[in-house]
């Protein structure tokens, strides 16, 4: 009884300002915005303590100005706390990491330099804002001489609440941070969605039928079937030989219809063991089978609104082949190890450089998929069948790999341009195009594409087939022309090693010597010339 008698009056002060501090903590407690939380918070603290000015500062990244401040007077007249003073009480707080109290700022020792401008900073009280171990700030609080300097209670009331503020006061920087991040990831969100738009438009471009380059009356009408199956959702099926623009068309077919906003869908059937190529197509659920570790997404799921293209779709072993015939008979997909189908509309374009009728006939592919999957069908000639289309991919490809390869203007001779067109191209435009790479790079630097520029295969089968209206005496110089070109030119590579060189071309050693004696070739040492 006389204990609590003994403690009232403190106990009392005590309680008193533990509620004020309360008080400014639920006023503070809601305010997300840094300098208004300071704001109030400083003017509460200046009347709390009964100060004359207080600031707090709170410390800014590098990148920003180094210190964000809020100063509070409590009579309009008192000026701003200098500068000097200011910095010099952050230095040493910041130094020594615990508040500081300084009863005459004149007679401090630890503040030599200072003064207190007449008395009006006499009294100064600076206490840390420590958050997460780290000080994100200070309060400094300033009381003139015709003030009693700061009492023990008021660093004891700064003790309470300048860590609550810290937290609340980091808890708002973060917020501001965040929601700064956020509005930038906005900004970028939005340009990255203008670049993928730009994107799609270029590959639209790219797929644009006038990108398809066709002279021929055959690829003509291929092209114009392909331009009014575009707007159709029904299945198409591609055929033709080994590079004749499968993908190309197919592409073109998906970048023309109004399925080209969403997602073409690219998979080769003949790659993958029967349980990878069916995961790929449907997904597939956790600990359905070996190695599946977590759910997957199949294939046919993320094309949905758009188009899948099954390439190689001879491949498809029988059980896939099912599940496909069931996904375009009703648009259902299960993947593997779910209960449950799921339904997708997704437009399904399948290429293939197989005989599927025969196919049927062995039974390795179901006829009911073959007819659900040419409802269009479209045969792509092989390109010894549209001897028109030369002249102009040859051009196209030339302008193709002088860009890719960086290249000043590139030209052809007539002469190569027969020899190419007397080729047969079983690897078809795929190989056309490999072939002017090839000779874009091999060419000197006059940019002129010569017969010695081409693969000595092609010139050989090209000589070879040179028509008979050609033969006779004409004809015979021409494939010595170009054997003896062929030849200087592998010797060069060589550098005179005639076993090395015999290799390339493809002949054993005597055959070349043999040549070599014929063609009246100096093998010179650093030098290789043909003597005519
Ligand atoms: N008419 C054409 N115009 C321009 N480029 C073409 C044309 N046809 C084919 N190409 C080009 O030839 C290359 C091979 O074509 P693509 O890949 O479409 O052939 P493919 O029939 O799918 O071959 P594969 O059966 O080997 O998969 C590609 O670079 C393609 O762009
Ligand atoms: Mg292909």
């Amino acid at each position: 009884m006389q204990e609590s008698h003994m403690m009232e009056p403190v106990a009392g002060e005590k309680l008193g300002y533990l509620i004020s501090i309360n008080g400014i903590i639920e006023k503070i407690c809601g305010i997300r915005e840094t300098n208004h939380l300071m704001d109030i918070l400083i003017s509460e603290i200046v009347a709390l303590t009964d100060s004359d000015q207080g600031v707090v500062s709170l410390i800014t990244k590098p990148a920003d100005d180094g210190l964000s401040t809020v100063v509070r007077f409590r009579d309009e007249k008192c000026e701003n706390l200098s500068h000097q003073i200011s910095s010099q009480l952050l230095g040493w707080v910041l130094k020594n990491n615990s508040a500081l109290k300084i009863d005459d700022l004149d007679g401090d020792d630890r503040f030599l330099g200072l003064d207190s401008r007449g008395g009006r900073y006499k009294r100064i009280l600076c206490y840390p804002m420590v958050a997460r171990s780290e000080t994100i700030g200070l309060f400094i609080l300033v009381r003139s001489d015709n003030k009693q300097p700061f009492e023990e209670k008021h660093c004891q009331m700064l003790g309470i609440l300048a860590p609550q503020s810290a937290q609340i006061l980091a808890n708002a920087k973060l917020l501001e941070e965040l929601t700064r991040a956020n509005e930038l990831l906005d900004i970028s969100r939005r340009k990255l969605k203008e670049e993928n738009l730009q994107l799609k438009n270029e590959m639209v471009a790219d797929f644009a039928f006038e990108n398809i380059i066709c002279k021929s009356p055959k690829m003509k009408r291929v092209v114009s079937v392909v331009s009014r199956y575009c707007t159709s959702d029904s299945p198409v099926l591609i055929t033709g030989e080994t590079g004749t623009g499968k993908d190309l068309i197919a592409k073109a077919i998906h970048y023309n219809s109004d399925r080209r906003e969403k997602p073409f869908v690219i998979i080769n059937c003949g790659f993958k063991t029967e349980t990878l190529l069916e995961s790929e197509l449907f997904g597939h659920t956790r600990g359905s089978f070996t190695g599946a570790i977590r759910n997957k997404i199949g294939l046919f799921k993320e094309a949905d609104g758009g188009s899948v293209f099954l390439d190689e779709i001879g491949d498809a072993p029988l059980s896939t082949q099912v599940a496909i015939l069931r996904v375009i008979q009703s648009g259902e997909i299960r993947p593997i190890g779910a209960t449950k189908t799921e339904t997708v509309n997704v437009r399904v374009i399948s290429a293939t450089n197989r005989n599927l009728s025969e196919q049927i006939a062995a039974k390795t592919f179901r006829e009911d998929l073959f007819y659900r999957l040419n409802t269009f069908i479209i045969e792509l000639p092989p390109l010894r069948e549209r001897q028109e289309d030369l002249p102009m991919l040859v051009n196209h490809f030339i302008n193709k790999s002088k860009v890719k390869l960086n290249k000043p203007p590139l030209s052809i001779t007539p002469e190569v341009m027969d020899f190419l067109a007397r080729f047969n191209w079983p690897g078809n435009v795929r190989e056309l195009e490999s072939e002017i790479e090839r000779a874009a790079i091999a060419c000197g630097t006059d940019g002129i594409i010569g017969i010695r520029d081409l693969s000595p295969g092609i010139v050989r089968a090209a000589s070879a087939a040179a028509q008979p209206a050609a033969c006779g005496s004409e004809l015979k110089t021409v494939v010595e022309k170009v054997e003896r070109d062929l030849i200087v030119k592998a010797l060069a590579e060589s550098r005179g090693n005639v076993l090395a060189a015999s290799r390339a071309l493809g002949l054993t050693r005597k055959g070349l010597v043999n040549k070599i004696n014929r063609y009246k070739i100096v093998l010179d040492y650093k030098r290789i010339v043909s003597e005519k």
